[in-house]
């Protein structure tokens, strides 16, 4: 297989997808920002959102209090593009004494989390409607997350919208930065182009150890809940390619 290079899809004229993009928030695709709220969604966003909405912190410890008093084994796991909310509220129950931080932009998708939040009387999730870019940069401060989920994010298929896509190096230097070290991180996508991408990117990257091996690829994780975009590729057919990194130590 010849080596997939991202800096080498730009066309000319195009900027490459290594290009620093970090202060610039990933765009949305069009119409997904609000999506149809009905009245009873619309009081949760009002009513439960602020109170559970991620605040500014710190540091690691200071980040912890917004979740009462965990104990100092808590895991911090942060899910990145949480959709639904289905797999980040069905973790958070599996895992009650673990800390959860869901940033969504798409407001239907808070509103889903919200309501599974209320339904299973989950205590133990934050969340955050900024893009994830800005939730890094101001509100999650250096090395405190102990698991980072980003599964099936926005694809961009076409090659000039590939810039767009959210694994970027320079975005890995600020996740990177904000994750402990022998942090984890959990990669899924059903777009094979986007698979290989993802793959060279993170090989690449200095900040990242991945499973050595002939593939880059990794059998479905242990724990792994599956979400709405996946069952929707699996009955299309598609295969879904996931990979795991770790954080190195500095
Ligand atoms: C293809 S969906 C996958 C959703 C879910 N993970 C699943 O598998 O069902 C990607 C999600 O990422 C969200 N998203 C895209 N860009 C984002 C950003 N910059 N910050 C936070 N969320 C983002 C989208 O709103 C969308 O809900």
């Amino acid at each position: 297989m010849i080596p997939f290079d991202p800096a080498l899809q730009a066309g000319p004229g195009e900027e490459t997808a290594v290009t620093p993009h970090v202060n610039q928030p990933a765009l949305i695709p069009r119409g997904r920002k609000q999506g149809k709220t009905g009245p009873q969604a619309k009081e949760r966003l009002t009513q439960l959102l602020p109170t559970i909405t991620l605040s500014k912190a710190i540091d690691r410890a200071e980040l912890l209090t917004q979740w009462g008093t965990p104990s100092h084994t808590a895991r911090l796991v942060l899910e990145i593009g949480f959709g639904n909310g289905h797999a980040l509220a069905t973790l958070a129950a599996r895992h009650p004494q673990d800390c959860f931080i869901g940033v969504e932009v798409f407001l239907g998708g808070v509103a889903g989390l919200l309501l599974r939040i209320q339904q299973g009387g989950l205590t133990n999730i934050r969340v955050a409607t900024q893009s994830i870019h800005t939730v890094l940069l101001e509100q999650i401060p250096p090395a405190s997350l102990d698991q980072v989920m980003i599964h099936f994010p926005d694809p961009w298929p076409k090659r000039c919208h590939h810039k767009r896509r959210l694994i970027q190096a320079p975005f890995l230097d600020l996740l990177a930065s904000r994750m402990r070290p022998s942090a984890s991180l959990s990669l899924a996508t059903d777009w094979p182009h986007y698979a290989e991408w993802m793959a060279a990117v993170l090989a690449k990257h200095v900040d990242f150890d991945h499973p050595a091996g002939s593939t880059p690829f990794v059998s479905q994780p242990v724990d792994w809940v599956e979400t709405r975009f996946q069952r929707k590729a699996q009955e299309a057919g598609r295969t879904i390619h996931y990979l795991a990194a770790v954080r190195k130590l500095p």
